[in-house]
């Protein structure tokens, strides 16, 4: 057994996914996923019954990927970590029960993870400078949050989303343009093509009440309507909507990191979640940052989406402070992340 090599499971939504990560070193060995895009894209987005069955097909075979690319096996493991919430409540429990198996099996110790609280801490798996306190902004197709993380379970929520998350507004945006799903990506590439912006002309994605949070619901309504009315055809008019409805989005989330790092005095930011592969938004934060005394940790690709290298992260460094799970422990799908855990 070698201490701190953790394998961890994430399946809360759409992604099965199981890595092997020595936490003291601070480093995934591997970081292995199925994704499902496929089985959703002729819906337009996730059904969670199709989930669930994906997971059930999809888990050992990639548990066996995770301990080959690894080169491990599973008597050199020290403990095991599982996603319990928050999510899609069926795909939660293929996770929670695989893990729940093996710990018993393997007879090794295991713990539940919040979704969220990996998503924070996937920049400490590539960016040895990185240390609490910091700004964390997870923004993905099902949150779009921001976070004071003063240490391993000490979160404050400084700002979130009151109705849809920012992913799921790119997600429908691109869908009105004929991108497919998810279109993040594809609604990304398509803004770039735009000539030099004049300005957003659709509403920030802020709640009007004068309170910090996001609203991306009017965003999203406003956006249809201009398409509706535009009815853009050719490439470059449907480019110009893209960037506009970009700049809309992405604003106010590089507005809000940039309030709180003046609050808090708090010198580095972290992104997560699949939005923050978003070009846009790595772009105009660091444009922002520079000259602010902001350092911001952009990680790559695998880690901000949802993988399962942050949930054994996670799951190692709780492990280690003596934390662990009980066999009782069920899924949480609206499980916060708030205060003090
Ligand atoms: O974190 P994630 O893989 O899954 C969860 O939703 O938890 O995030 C997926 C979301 C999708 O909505 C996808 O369209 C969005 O992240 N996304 C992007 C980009 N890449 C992925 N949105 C904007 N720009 C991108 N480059
Ligand atoms: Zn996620």
């Amino acid at each position: 057994m070698k201490p701190g090599l953790i394998l961890g499971i994430e399946s809360s939504c759409d992604e099965t996914a199981v890595a092997v990560v020595d936490v003291p070193g601070r480093k995934a060995l591997s970081n292995a996923i199925a994704s499902q895009h496929e089985t959703h894209a002729k819906y337009g987005g996730v059904v969670p019954e199709l989930a669930s069955r994906e997971h059930v097909r999809n888990i050992l075979p990639v548990l066996q990927r995770a301990l080959d690319e690894a080169e491990v096996q599973a008597s050199d493991l020290a403990g095991l970590a599982v996603t319990y919430g928050p999510g899609l409540a069926g795909s939660l429990c293929i996770g929670l029960s695989a893990a729940k198996a093996l710990a018993l099996g393997w007879g090794l110790p295991w713990i539940g993870v919040n979704h969220l609280e990996g998503h924070l801490h996937a920049a400490f798996l590539e960016h040895a400078n990185l240390d609490y306190p910091f700004l964390g902004l997870v923004v993905s197709g099902g949150h779009s949050s921001l976070y004071a993380v003063k240490g391993l379970g000490d979160y404050q929520c400084l700002a979130s989303t009151r109705d849809d998350a920012a992913g799921e507004a790119f997600d429908k945006v691109a869908k009105l343009l004929g991108l497919g799903f998810p279109g993040g990506p594809a609604l990304d590439k398509l803004a770039a093509q735009a000539p030099a912006s004049s300005g957003p002309e659709l509403p920030m994605a802020l709640m009007k009440d004068g309170s910090q949070d996001f609203s991306y619901s009017g965003l999203k309504t406003a956006t249809r309507l201009k398409i509706e009315r535009e009815e853009p055809k050719d490439e470059l008019a449907k480019a110009v909507l893209a960037q506009s409805f970009q700049e809309a989005a992405v604003r106010p989330l590089v507005k809000r990191v940039l309030e709180a790092a003046e609050k808090t005095g708090y010198t580095q930011v972290v992104l997560g979640g699949g939005v923050a592969a978003n070009s846009y938004l790595r772009a105009e934060l660091s444009r922002q940052a520079a000259g602010r005394q902001l350092s911001v940790f952009l990680g790559s690709l695998p880690l901000c989406v949802d993988n399962a290298a942050m949930i054994a992260y996670v799951g190692g460094l709780r492990l280690a402070r003596g934390e662990s799970s009980r066999f009782d422990l069920g899924v949480q799908p609206s499980l916060a992340l708030q205060g003090k855990l």
